[in-house]
C-alpha cells in the first residue's frame, strides 16, 4: 500500500483542524494562562465596578475557573468541562448585570494582563481578539 494512504490524514490536514489548539502550547501551556488569569484578577479585584461581582471568598476557585476554561479554549486540557460541564458562559454570566462599561473594565484588566504576557504578536493578537469578541457577546443588559 502507497505510503501516502497509510498516513492519512496527512499531517498537515490534522495540523490545520484548529487554529486555537496550538496556541495553549505556542505560549507556554498552563503556566501562561494561570499568570494571564492572576494578572487579570488582581486588576478585578481592585476595580469598585467589578469587585462586588466577584466572590472575595473564592478568588482561588474563579482563577481556576476561567484559567481552565481558557486552556481548554486554545486547546490545552479539557478538565474545564470534565468538572463543570459544558461552558454555556451567556448563561453562566447571566446572574450578573453586565452593562458596557463592566465590559469596558472588564477588558481593561484582561488588556492589561495580556501585556504582561510579552507574548509573539501574531499569538498576542490571537488571544486579544478572542477576549475582544467574547466579552462583548457577555454583554446583557444596557441599564447603568
Ligand atoms: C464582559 C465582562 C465580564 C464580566 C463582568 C464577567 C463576570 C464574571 C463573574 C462575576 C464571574 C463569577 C466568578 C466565578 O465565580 O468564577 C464570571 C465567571 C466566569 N467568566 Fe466571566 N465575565 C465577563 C466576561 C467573560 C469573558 C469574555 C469570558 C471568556 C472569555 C468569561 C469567562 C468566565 C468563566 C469561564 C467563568 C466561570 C464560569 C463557571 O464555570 O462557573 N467571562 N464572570
Amino acid at each position: 500500500m502507497p505510503a501516502l494512504l497509510l498516513r492519512f490524514p496527512p499531517q498537515a490536514m490534522s495540523d490545520n483542524l484548529s487554529e486555537a489548539s496550538r496556541l495553549f502550547h505556542r505560549v507556554g501551556g498552563a503556566a501562561t494562562f494561570d499568570a494571564l488569569v492572576r494578572a487579570f484578577y488582581d486588576g478585578v479585584m481592585d476595580d469598585p465596578d467589578l469587585a462586588p461581582m466577584y466572590p472575595s471568598e473564592d478568588i482561588e476557585g474563579a482563577i481556576w475557573r476561567l484559567s481552565h476554561f481558557l486552556q481548554q479554549y486554545f486547546g490545552g486540557p479539557t478538565t474545564y468541562s470534565e468538572q463543570r460541564g459544558h461552558p454555556r458562559l451567556r448563561m453562566r454570566h447571566a446572574a450578573f448585570a453586565i452593562n458596557p462599561h463592566a465590559k469596558e473594565r472588564w477588558l481593561v484588566h484582561m488588556r492589561a494582563a495580556v501585556t504582561t504576557l510579552n507574548l509573539a504578536p501574531m499569538d498576542e493578537s490571537e488571544l486579544s481578539n478572542y477576549l475582544e469578541s467574547a466579552a462583548l457577546s457577555m454583554v446583557n443588559t444596557f441599564e447603568a
